[in-house]
This record gives C-alpha cells, structure tokens and sequence, in this order.
C-alpha cells in the first residue's frame, strides 16, 4: 500500500489492529457495523418523538376554499422547486423574513411546502408583505416589480379559472387527511370561493386591474397573502420575541 503515498509506519500501526479485529472476522465486523448504523439511526430517529413544542395550536385555521385552490396552484406550477417555506432559526433569516417558523404552523399543510431549494426568498412570512396588486403584476412579470429578475412569468395564471368541483374535491380530500372541515363548509364551498374571491377582486380594482373571482392568479394571491401570518400574530400576542 506504500504506492499510494500513505505513511508506511502508521499504515502498518493501523492495518494490524484494524485488519485482526475487523477485517479479518467477518462476523464480528459484520456486529461492528450493526452497532454504528443503530447509533446512528438512534441519534436521528429519537428528537422526531421528542416534540421540543406543541404540535397544535389553535392560533392557525385551515385553508379556506380559496386558499386550497391556491395551493394547488402553488403546487401543481411547482413553486415549491425555487422556494421554500421555512424561516430557520437563525438570525440572518429572522431578520430578513421573520420569526422562525414553528411546527405547529404546518398542522393543516399537508403535503408540507417546506420545498429543499431556494432559488427565490423563503415564502413562509410572504403573507400581508405586498399589496394583492404587486403579486398580480409580479406574476405577470417579475421583472416589472423587480429588475433583473430570474423568477419566470406566470401570465396563464391570470387568465386561467378554477373548478368550484376541484376546489371541492380538494377540501373534502383534506378532511379525510384530518383537516376538520365542516359539512356547512364543504357544502359552502362555492360560495366561499366568490365571497373571498370577490374582496381579492375589488383590492385589485382599487389599484386598477379588472378580474374576476374564479381566476388562477386570485386563489394563488389568497394562499399567498395568508402565508406565516396567524403564526406570527400568535408568536407576538405570546410575546415571543423571534
Ligand atoms: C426558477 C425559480 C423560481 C420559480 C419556479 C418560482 N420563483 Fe418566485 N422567485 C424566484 C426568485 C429568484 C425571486 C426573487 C426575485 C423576484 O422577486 O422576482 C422570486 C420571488 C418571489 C416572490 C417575492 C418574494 C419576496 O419576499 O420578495 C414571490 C411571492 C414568489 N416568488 C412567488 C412564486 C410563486 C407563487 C411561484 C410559482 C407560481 C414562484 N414564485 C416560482 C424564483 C422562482
């Protein structure tokens, strides 16, 4: 093994115990590595059944109808490939988008969004930091609300309609999954989406764009808009101070 570089003499110290004990009993080198993989495996599996914080919290409601169209939205355009949903403790994040986020803030996401990428900002605290207008527009073009922009437009979202029947599907998929809907809600579904849809309209008719309630871009502004924004009034009516 000198050819390869490696220092002779400790090479040698090395491979004498390691090569009696180990590598020369195949069984016990077999237990050897069943021990290393268990601690391993222990070290990980252990904290996710030990919740340091309560899993629920009565501060976050579910999605509204609306709300569940735009997640689709969220997750059929594939959002979640450029970013994320989880401010991390630390205080570069904190500062920048706010609190960090707790676990219980995900009860109702179900799939979670907490994405792997950030090619954009985290969008857990996006909620309330932009008029509705500025997320039409910036859907529209990115590069109209921020130069020099990598995000990619989004333009079919303003034209395209939600399905009151997807929507509905989706509700009643989620309170199977546990989300506590009630038969009121789901048979109100219809008139939740215009009655919400109705108020993101007339915000954008103050800042003169014309649309309707049943658009794309309207269900994905709801979701948006909401995102972080019971979690962190929770965090600052308990005083929380990150
Ligand atoms: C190819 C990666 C990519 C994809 C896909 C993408 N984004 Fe972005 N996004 C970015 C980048 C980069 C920025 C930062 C520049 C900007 O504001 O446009 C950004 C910014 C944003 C912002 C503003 C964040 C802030 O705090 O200022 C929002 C909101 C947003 N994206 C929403 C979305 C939504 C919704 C989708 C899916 C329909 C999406 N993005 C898809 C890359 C992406």
């Amino acid at each position: 093994m000198a050819e390869n570089g490696m220092d002779h003499a400790s090479e040698k110290g090395y491979g004498q115990w390691h090569r009696r004990v180990f590598e020369g009993n195949a069984a016990l080198f077999a237990i050897g590595a069943t021990i290393a993989i268990l601690i391993g495996g222990i070290v990980e599996i252990v904290p996710m059944f030990t919740p340091a914080g309560p899993e629920h919290s009565e501060a976050i409601t579910p999605y509204t109808p609306l709300e569940v169209a735009g997640r689709d939205i969220y997750i059929s355009e594939g959002c979640y490939l450029c970013h994320s949903q989880w401010v991390r403790p630390m205080r570069a994040e904190i500062l920048r988008y706010g609190p960090w986020s707790r676990a219980w803030e995900y009860q109702y996401d179900r799939p979670f969004q907490l994405g792997s990428r950030r090619i954009g900002p985290d969008l857990h605290r996006i909620g309330n930091k932009y008029p509705d207008a500025w997320h039409y527009e910036h859907m529209r073009d990115p590069r109209s609300t921020t130069p020099g922009s990598v995000m990619p437009p989004y333009p079919w979202l303003l034209n395209g309609r939600i399905d009151a029947a997807d929507v509905r599907a989706s509700v009643v998929a989620l309170r199977k999954t546990g989300t506590p809907y009630s038969d009121a809600e789901i048979a109100g579904v219809e008139e939740s989406l215009t009655l919400q849809g109705g108020e993101i309209v007339s915000r954008l008719a103050g800042a003169g764009i014309e649309t309707t309630p049943d658009r794309k871009i309207v269900a994905l502004i709801a979701y948006l808009q909401r995102l972080g924004v019971e979690g962190k009034a929770a965090l600052q009516a308990e005083g929380a101070e990150y």
